[in-house]
């Protein structure tokens, strides 16, 4: 297959460099950031990952030539009826940050009294849109089941990995490797569909 070029179309360097390490060898990736035409931060006003993702990516392959793909994914945890869900990158406050999401993650458990694994079960999940001239071309989605631990372990990742104990694992994502996160993860499951995809659907 030819390498096309592929717009992330994200400015989260983490997911940028998720997805680089299981796409590179398939496409050229490149981000927002690398395309001057792609102005604004795209706002994220749906309510489901997949809204979202559809957002970004239709947003982003107006502004460029490339092929634009999205990625709008997210933590539930079933002991707070799904949250923090599409609010995940904010749920501490605004400005966000990993610290501030995994405090109050952490609070609303504790308020609750979930303090056994089996009350503290949640899963990410991922949607990817792929996107071309404004038009959606496909989307896949992914998920990975794990419970959340007490206090974060681990710096590997990014958000909220160093609680997150993958079901059949006793590390967090922010222990285990990158590649480990790549296998199991929700993100590199609908990157794997994605893949497959490509092969019946090759880029024009
Ligand atoms: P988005 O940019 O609106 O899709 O927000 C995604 C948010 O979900 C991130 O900022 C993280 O808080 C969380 N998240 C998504 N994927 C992961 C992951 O792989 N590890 C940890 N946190 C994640």
């Amino acid at each position: 297959m030819e390498r096309k070029t592929l717009c992330l179309a994200t400015r989260n360097a983490h997911k940028v460099h998720e997805i680089a390490a299981i796409l590179a060898p398939y496409w050229d990736v490149k981000c927002s950031a690398d395309f001057p035409e792609v102005v604004e931060e795209i706002e994220e006003t749906g309510d489901t990952f997949l809204a979202n993702a559809t957002l970004k990516a239709v947003a982003t392959s107006h502004a460029i030539s490339a092929y634009a793909l999205a990625d709008d994914s997210g933590l539930e945890v079933d002991a707070l009826d799904g949250a923090p869900g599409v609010f995940s990158a904010r749920y501490g406050g605004i400005p966000s940050s990993a610290e501030k999401n995994n405090a109050r993650l952490l609070e609303e458990l504790a308020r609750l009294g979930a303090l056994a694994p089996g009350q503290r079960r949640a899963r990410f999940r991922c949607v990817l849109v792929l996107a071309k001239a404004g038009e959606v071309l496909a989307t896949f989605d992914g998920a990975c089941e794990g419970t959340l631990l007490l206090a974060p372990q681990g710096a590997n990742g990014f958000g909220y990995d160093p609680l997150f104990v993958p079901a059949g694992f006793k590390k967090t994502f922010g222990q285990l490797s990158e590649k480990t996160k790549n296998t199991l993860s929700h993100r590199g499951h609908a990157l794997r569909k994605f893949l497959a995809w490509l092969k019946l659907n090759p880029p024009q």
